[in-house]
């Protein structure tokens, strides 16, 4: 699909169908939408009149109407549309966020179909109601935007596969190939070096399956490091599948355990636009990645596991294996210079009991970083919120026979829980922690995003990383 941005009046426009919007306002059409409405020979008034016309629908941002109105019209058979961005909005931001809109929603998850329904595909969009003058800035931003919604998309296709098709082998070849193509600096650990660095709490959640783990480690540094700058570390949750392992998980719904590395592909997104958009700081990224399966040799209840940190956990819960693997990637972001951390990870049910499917969890031990980050979620239009993690919930994991343990014992507060665990591995860096659990996916299509693996929190890490 192609987005382009043109210029030309409202009245030489070529298109098949023209997209705008109104606000909820006494008159809906004035400004530009008057204009639609003269070429319309006063349809948009009568429709005002009749109270079909107003600023309700789904108004929240441009991303969503640009997205809906490419999902309404591709269902229509539609091949290409115009959008008129009203009077005063012709900026940079607006481009970007049409075209992160649009190509967001044009993705689809029908990879495995056999009879795809290839006559439904929009075959252009124009971003319109720019002059010439604004022309530069609209560019600019429908390029970033492009950049950004490529990214989301690649996560997300990451996200749709099956356990079967990306196994943490699998998914590491793929990292591997992404920072190649991008020019971005790769390394993957294998089973044999997770073992050599004493990546113990990564390696009790593998040693469930036949599979063997990985740690990819994507690496982006800007041409011109200033000395003292910040290192970002991004780490991610790769969990290929959840079955829970011994403390396994009921069959019902078991199936979606396969975006249990949403947190890792959205890492592995949010590079691949880094590569392209070349911020001014370092960026480390690392994916720990295994199955969490109930083998033969897998850990029991109770077992006790020593993390690379050299602190010693009780895995009273098999099941929550995230904070396991996550405490290994923290200690070795950190041994590689991250100086500020932030993990992604779809964590624990507990955050979609809190926030539901509407929020992304938050939980930041730097306040400072935590509110750049919460700017930077309002400036992507990603929904997040901060959640505690002060000093009085450390005795929840606080361990009986090992320095701490893995969940909390009927205390409640699961996602605040998992939260402290892994905090217990970073140490003074400051540090931030996405639960994606209940975002990651959407159960339900929406009328701006398909059905599947949204990519949540990858626009909101680009634009932090981006104002630096
Ligand atoms: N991967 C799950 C969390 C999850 C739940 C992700 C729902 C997406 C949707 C995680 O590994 C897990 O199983 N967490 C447990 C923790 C519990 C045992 C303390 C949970 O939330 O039930
Ligand atoms: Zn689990
Ligand atoms: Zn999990």
């Amino acid at each position: 699909m192609q987005i382009t941005l043109v210029t030309q009046p409202f009245a030489a426009l070529e298109a098949d169908a023209l997209v705008s919007y109104v606000f909820e306002e006494s008159d809906p059409v004035q400004g530009r939408v008057a204009e639609i409405d003269k070429a319309a020979a006063g349809l948009l008034r009568k429709l005002a009149k009749s109270g079909e016309l107003t600023g309700k629908w789904n108004n929240a941002t441009l991303r969503k109407i640009a997205g809906s109105a490419l999902r309404y019209l591709k269902a229509r058979s539609v091949k290409n549309f115009a959008l008129f961005v009203r009077e005063g909005h012709a900026t940079e931001e607006t481009a970007q966020a049409i075209a992160e809109g649009a190509l967001a929603a044009n993705f689809e998850t029908d990879k495995y179909k056999t009879d795809k329904k290839n006559d439904k595909n929009i075959d252009s969009v124009q971003i319109a109601g720019y002059s010439d003058l604004e022309r530069a800035a609209g560019d600019k931003g429908l390029s970033k935007g492009r950049i950004i919604a490529d990214a989301q998309n690649f996560a997300r296709d990451l996200i749709n596969e099956p356990a079967n098709k990306l196994t943490p082998r699998i998914m590491a070849e793929k990292a591997e190939a992404m920072a190649r193509e991008a020019g971005l600096a790769v390394e993957v650990l294998d089973e044999k070096r997770i073992a050599d660095l004493r990546m113990g709490a990564l390696l009790s959640v593998a040693q469930g399956s036949p599979e063997p783990p990985r740690v990819m480690v994507v690496t982006y540094t800007p041409a011109n490091l200033k000395p003292g700058a910040p290192v970002i570390g991004l780490v991610g949750k790769a969990v290929t599948f959840d079955t829970g392992g011994i403390s396994i998980k009921p069959a019902d719904g078991m199936e979606k355990m396969k975006y249990d590395m949403a947190g890792g592909a959205t890492m592995l997104g949010v590079m691949r636009a880094l590569a392209a958009l070349k911020p001014s700081v370092k960026v480390i990224c690392v994916v720990p990645s295994t199955e969490n399966m109930p083998g033969g040799k897998a850990q029991k209840p109770g077992d006790i596991q020593t993390a690379m940190s050299g602190k010693t956990i009780e895995v009273l819960n098999t099941d929550a294996e995230g904070r396991l693997i996550l405490a290994d990637g923290i200690h070795y972001a950190k041994q590689l210079g991250a100086t500020h951390l932030v993990d992604a990870a779809t964590l624990t049910g507990a955050i979609v009991v809190a926030l539901a499917n509407i929020n992304v969890g938050v939980f930041g031990s730097d306040q400072a970083f935590t509110d750049k980050l919460l700017a930077s979620s309002k400036a992507a239009g990603e929904k997040m919120w901060q959640m505690p993690i002060d000093d009085d919930y450390r005795d929840f994991i606080k361990g009986t026979v090992a320095d701490i343990q893995n969940i909390s014992s009927g205390k409640g507060g699961g996602a605040i829980t998992g939260a402290m665990f892994i905090k217990e591995f970073t140490g003074d860096t400051p540090w931030i922690h996405l639960d994606i659990a209940g975002t990651a996916w959407n159960d339900d299509a929406k009328p701006w995003l398909a059905k599947g693996p949204t990519g949540v929190a990858l626009r909101t890490l680009v634009h932090l990383i981006m104002s630096y």
